[in-house]
């Protein structure tokens, strides 16, 4: 199999694996199709991180599902968050009286979430749960609650999956570290 990365030099050493991701993901649908089963659920991606993980865990949960999409960007440089939140694209529905989840890519300093678990529980969802893929290790500004966890990961800055610098890998199919002095360990 190809490893996708066109001979690019930015993507270093892979740390989670397509299949492990792919086994991962089955074992949280499998926990959020128990979880809700009789009740209607809504998962919300954060757009665009997220698009990968939404599309993959839609298709393993058995139960009727709506989506929406959030789109924000935060302030900050290439690779840190400022905690300046700016939405770009609320949702287009209702979720007052709604189940939802908050399907997120990676949650590093957790201001961005806990800026829009905010901005979103405003609206009064019925219930309110995040599924993250990954978690850096150590280093969240603020408590988030993550119902759904996929990996925890050491503090560095991570592609692929959806994850991006400066827009690029974000395509590729497992999470690597970005090869570049600066993070480097
Ligand atoms: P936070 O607000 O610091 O938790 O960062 C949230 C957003 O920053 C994430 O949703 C990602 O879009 C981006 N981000 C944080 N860490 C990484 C990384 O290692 N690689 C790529 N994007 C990241
Ligand atoms: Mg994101």
């Amino acid at each position: 199999m190809k490893d996708q990365t066109g001979g690019s030099d930015e993507i270093g050493t892979v740390l989670i694996s397509e299949d492990e991701i792919q086994d991962k993901i089955k074992a949280l649908a499998r926990r959020i199709t128990d979880d809700y089963r009789g009740r209607d659920l809504v998962l919300v991606g954060v757009l665009k991180g997220a698009f990968m993980l939404m599309s993959d865990l839609a298709r393993m949960i058995d139960l009727p599902l709506e989506f929406d999409f959030m789109a924000v960007s935060s302030y900050g440089s290439a690779t840190k968050t400022s905690g300046v939140v700016r939405i770009l694209k609320d949702l287009d529905n209702e979720i007052t009286g709604r189940n939802v989840l908050v399907v997120e890519d990676i949650i590093d300093s957790g201001l961005t979430l806990s800026y829009l678990l905010k901005y979103l529980g405003a609206r009064r969802p019925e219930t309110m749960r995040v599924c993250a893929l990954l978690r850096k290790k150590g280093i969240q500004q603020v408590d988030i609650d993550v119902a759904y966890e996929g990996f925890e990961i050491p503090p560095r800055f991570v592609i692929g999956y959806g994850l991006d610098f400066e827009q690029r890998h974000r395509h590729l199919p497992y999470v690597a570290l970005l090869n570049k002095e600066w993070n480097q360990g």
